[in-house]
């Protein structure tokens, strides 16, 4: 499942997971995490080169219960300091690097292996499992997908509806016009517009699809 910031991808594919009795890979926070490292390592995470040629050392290891998913960065669990602003605002540059993002393919590819499993993310459908059965492109009018983020950050003073509309624009104008996999809507995938839909209805959606494929 691909889709732009706030679309509301880790609500429905957790659900979806859980419905269909599947693992789940949140890969958002697999480059989370190696932006909080590069971060605590003062690594300045604009430079390119600079997050290259550290891009190796970072451990990462991602559980795939959708009811617990965890991740940890050298054996610390960092599932709260990568939803940080600081986090959020660094990831695009981040993950940009090529040489970040063939680390995190492999890694998902290990953890994807052959079983049954449910990916969110911006290049699953085009890089990391391009022979997926269900493909799913899930979308939202950015006014929605903002105020579902500022409700995600209600707990942080600096995020109002319009600062994290900003920022959003600008993460989503990054991950789409970067040269590595930039987020864009997979041959075969499903597009599905969540901005009227309740959550319910788009875990539905995604389950008949599943379903179809069986
Ligand atoms: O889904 P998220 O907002 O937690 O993702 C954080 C960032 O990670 C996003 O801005 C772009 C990057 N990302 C990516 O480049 N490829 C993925 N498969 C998933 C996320």
């Amino acid at each position: 499942m691909d889709g732009p910031s706030g679309s509301g991808k880790s609500s429905a594919s957790k659900g979806v997971a859980r419905a269909l009795g599947l693992r789940y890979l949140d890969t958002g926070a697999m480059y989370r995490a190696v932006t909080w490292w590069m971060l605590e390592k003062g690594v300045p995470v604009e430079d390119a080169a600079a997050v290259e040629a550290r891009a190796a050392e970072p451990v990462i290891a991602s559980g795939t219960d959708p009811d617990a998913p965890t991740i940890t960065v050298d054996g610390t669990d960092v599932s709260a300091p990568i939803r940080t602003r600081a986090v959020t605002n660094a990831v695009s540059a981040v993950s940009s690097v090529p040489a970040v993002r063939a680390r995190m393919v492999g890694l998902q590819r290990e953890i994807i292996g052959s079983g049954g499993i449910v990916v969110e993310g911006r290049d699953i459908g085009t890089v990391v499992a391009p022979d997926a059965p269900v493909k799913v492109y899930l979308t939202a009018s950015e006014e929605a997908r903002a105020a579902r983020r500022a409700k995600d950050l209600a707990a942080d003073p600096g995020a109002s509806v319009t600062v994290t509309r900003a920022e959003q624009a600008r993460r989503d104008r990054l991950d789409s016009t970067r040269k590595a996999s930039p987020l864009t809507r997979a041959g075969g995938a499903h597009e599905i517009d969540s901005t009227e839909l309740s959550l319910a209805e788009v875990i539905e959606a995604v389950v008949r699809l599943a379903k179809e494929h069986e």
